[in-house]
């Protein structure tokens, strides 16, 4: 079996599907890998590092998709209406593995389809235990936690720690989480660690524990409602939660100094957590990171790839793919992740991917098999 990796053409994008640690253990397992030359450097690895890991360099994205019967990558393809149809370079009945939006980009999968290519999004793994080291979602986000605490640190013009020095004290930064799934609760912890005294708050009351046990204090609006789905993510709140919540953070937000909002609610835009009303009842200098601002953003002043300054002075951080800010872990545990999924599905005997059809996993992350679209979230009737 073939594993080619090319380089990432989209912009913002500083990751690669393998590292050198990853190629060694499929070239380990019979796999031939190839990978690009140069699809490693923003992510500091070289070329030398993979072929010492036992990877063949292809000169060019042709020569490196041509036989290959696995492509992995980070993000989905270019298409030939954004300039290389990099789909065109893989051979029919390959399997393409990445995060494929496909929810987003449906005339894609069609594509998908229609090239005979068999393509896994990632992002759609189950969350079950078995999964749990396959999960793209969740090794991303964390790392985006962290980023998004250092980014907020270097745009803030004061310390985060308190200090007691000879010519005065230094007060400690006040530090405010939205939103407490993977990347909130990273976003707590790195706060912590500077020094910070932080808060935080989410819709889904289970999280409360989560941020105590952090040394940090949940904060949140009393009601009955429940803000969890049965598979533990967040739901759309009543109109009567949100103007509690609203009020509630509209008083806690004035005696912020950095606000990290992270909240997203699956398959549809980012909610509202930060209005122009707060924003002006904010402290000149203070800062917030938006780190949902992809998916329409919590703050209605953010922009993604800009970093906003409100008339009263205060920043709003809108960085565009934060985990690419970190290239070289994020890509060390998104290939792992991508290691986890395939190892399973390799015939140790023979080396060759034998992808097992009736395992949930498959299941719930295949979008096109022999031509056709067979994803139930996109195939006609689903949702
Ligand atoms: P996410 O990225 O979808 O959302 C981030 C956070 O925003 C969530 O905690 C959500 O409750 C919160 N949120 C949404 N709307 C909000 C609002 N209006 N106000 C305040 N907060 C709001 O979440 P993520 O990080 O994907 O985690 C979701 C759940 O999945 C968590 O329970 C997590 O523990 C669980 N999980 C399970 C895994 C597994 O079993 N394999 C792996 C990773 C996460």
């Amino acid at each position: 079996m073939k594993i080619a990796i090319p380089r990432e053409r989209r912009e913002n994008e500083k990751r690669v599907a393998a590292s050198p640690d990853t190629v060694k253990k499929f070239v380990g397992l019979g796999a031939e890998v190839i990978v690009e030359a140069g699809a490693g450097s923003t992510s500091s690895f070289q070329d030398s590092d993979y072929s010492d890991a036992g990877a063949l360099i292809a000169k060019d994205e042709a020569a490196a998709l041509k036989d290959a019967d696995v492509v992995l990558k980070v993000q989905r393809p270019l298409t030939k209406a954004e300039g290389t149809d990099e789909l065109a370079l893989m051979k029919k009945g390959a399997t393409l593995i990445a995060q494929l939006a496909p929810l987003q980009n449906k005339d894609q999968v069609k594509d998908y389809a229609a090239a005979g290519v068999t393509a896994i999004a990632m992002e759609l793994v189950p969350r079950i235990s078995r999964a749990q080291s396959m999960d793209v979602l969740s090794s991303q986000s964390n790392l985006a936690g962290y980023k998004a605490v250092l980014d907020a640190a270097a745009e803030y013009d004061r310390a985060m720690p308190m200090m007691m020095t000879a010519a005065g004290t230094i007060a400690p930064a006040k530090v405010f989480i939205m939103g407490v799934g993977v990347a909130g609760l990273q976003a707590i912890a790195t706060a912590r660690r500077l020094g910070a005294i932080v808060t935080a708050t989410d819709v889904r009351a289970a999280t409360k524990e989560q941020v105590e046990s952090l040394s940090a204090k949940f904060i949140m609006v009393e009601s009955d409602e429940t803000g969890e789905t049965a598979g533990g993510y967040a739901k759309e709140m009543s109109e009567d939660y949100k103007k509690r919540q609203a009020a509630l953070v509209f008083e806690h937000i004035k005696k912020q100094d950095i606000v990290i909002t992270t909240a997203l609610i699956p398959g549809r835009d980012a909610p509202i957590l930060i209005t122009d009303e707060m924003l002006a009842v904010m402290k000149p200098g203070s800062v917030i990171v938006d780190l949902a601002v992809e998916a329409g953003g919590n703050v209605t002043q953010s922009k993604p790839g800009e970093i906003v300054i409100t008339k009263n002075g205060v920043k709003i951080v809108g960085h565009r793919n934060v985990p690419s800010r970190l290239a070289s872990d994020a890509s060390a545990l998104y290939a792992k992740n991508l290691f986890n999924f395939l190892n399973p599905m390799i015939d140790k005997e023979t080396g060759s991917l034998n992808l097992n059809w009736e395992d949930e996993i498959i299941l719930g992350t295949a979008l096109t098999r022999d031509g056709k679209i067979i994803h139930p979230q996109l195939t006609e009737g689903g949702n």
